[in-house]
């Protein structure tokens, strides 16, 4: 029996974790001010770059005595640049609940070989952050974007804790507040709630990181690329614009216009409450239907960017396939796309909800997953 397609679709099918959806007002046209074919160390595209960090700053309440700066490959380039910088003047604790944090795991681990302890939680789960000695260096993942949780809140972050706290925010920032005076060294890339584009990555640095750099100086060789200090002295220039190589300035174009668009949606306030509008359509939804649940029982730290769920049908026995085809069907139906769980996660499906998704699209999406899931089902009882 043919079960009936849901009148409404998405108008925007794109729900992916990264790169996640553009902002809903884009157009290509709009770049055409990028300062192209121009020298990034020209005025024009000094100018632009040092924007990009100071409405950065302006949006997310960043301190005026913190650095932002913009630095090569991404997300994970701003990580590794403050791992193999500031890592190794103390023991580390290593924090992982998904994917990524256990790549930082690895990273420490293996390649730095630094003497850390790991604490891990499992996908939907995160560690308790009491149990954590924040006299040691404390590199985690605020939100983990293959399992669809997210530190609740930096309270249990002494504030005079003698080590550093290196913290990967890539699916949090502009999503989720962050407490900065409890965050030594934050990372994003512009990708993720912005909907930009990938290459840059974005590190901001307390005073206490910056401390650490002009007074520690690492046992290994430290690339071109990574390189923040001159002399034993910040690289200044780096947190002004000065990038450390070439940038693509349509890639800064594109940020600046995501940035001037969550102005107009009313900034970290509008943003927040547009990606928890779209995480309450999700939970509605959840509510209503026995047979699928969040991956993160608690809601305390359930993330409202990466919204991770599972199927709980006893008659799936296949979990990973089952899903896989559910994906699969909402994606040839052109209703949603890239919204498979992520390769090392749990199986199930994962929605991204950050502030450029409209939620309309969420509510129109919700009677899709039920219709491929009973599909899927009704296949099932086809083929037993
Ligand atoms: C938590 C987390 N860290 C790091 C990354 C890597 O980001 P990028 O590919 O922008 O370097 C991602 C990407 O999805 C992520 O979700």
């Amino acid at each position: 029996m043919a079960i009936e397609a849901p009148a409404t679709r998405p108008a925007n099918p794109r729900f992916s974790s990264g790169p996640c959806a553009k902002i809903p007002t884009f157009e290509l046209s709009k770049l055409s001010d990028a300062a192209l074919g121009r020298s990034h160390r020209a005025a024009i595209g000094k100018e632009k770059l040092k924007a990009a960090i100071e409405e950065t700053r302006d949006l997310l309440g960043i301190p005026a005595d913190y650095k932002i700066g913009i630095v090569p490959a991404s997300d994970t380039g701003a990580v590794e640049m403050a791992m193999w910088s500031m890592l190794g003047e103390r023991k580390a604790t290593m924090v992982a609940w998904e994917s990524f944090g256990s790549g930082w795991v690895t990273d420490v681990v293996k390649q730095l070989k630094i003497d850390a302890e790991v604490k891990e939680a499992g996908y939907g789960e995160i560690v308790d952050f009491a149990e954590i000695d924040f006299d040691t260096d404390v590199v985690f993942t605020w939100n983990g974007t293959t399992s669809g949780v997210r530190v609740p809140n930096g309270d249990k972050i002494p504030a005079d804790r003698a080590g550093l706290t290196i913290c990967d925010a890539t699916s949090a920032a502009f999503a989720q507040d962050l407490p900065w005076d409890k965050l030594d060294v934050t990372t994003f890339s512009w990708q993720k709630v912005m909907g930009g584009e990938a290459a840059h990555g974005m590190l901001i640095l307390s005073p206490r990181a910056v401390e650490r750099l002009e007074n520690y100086t690492p046992a290994w060789p430290m690339p071109k690329i990574f390189r923040m200090t001159k002399g034993g002295k910040l690289n200044e220039g780096i947190f002004k614009g000065e990038t450390i190589n070439t940038p693509s300035m349509l890639a800064v174009e594109d940020y600046l216009l995501a940035l001037d668009w969550a102005r107009d949606v009313g900034g970290m306030e509008g943003l927040r409450e547009r990606a928890y509008a779209n995480l309450a359509a999700v939970q509605s939804f959840v509510a209503e239907n026995d047979w699928i649940a969040f991956l993160a029982k608690d809601p305390a730290i359930r993330s409202n960017t990466s919204v991770c769920l599972k199927f709980t049908d006893d008659r799936i026995k296949d979990g990973a396939g089952f899903a896989k085809a559910v994906a699969k069907r909402l994606e040839a139906e052109e209703v949603a796309f890239d919204i498979g769980s992520y390769r090392d996660a749990p199986a199930g499906l994962r929605i991204w909800c950050g502030g450029t998704v409209e939620t309309s699209d969420v509510v129109a999406l919700m009677p899709w997953i039920k219709w491929a899931f009973e599909a899927e089902i009704e296949a099932l009882s086809e083929t037993a």
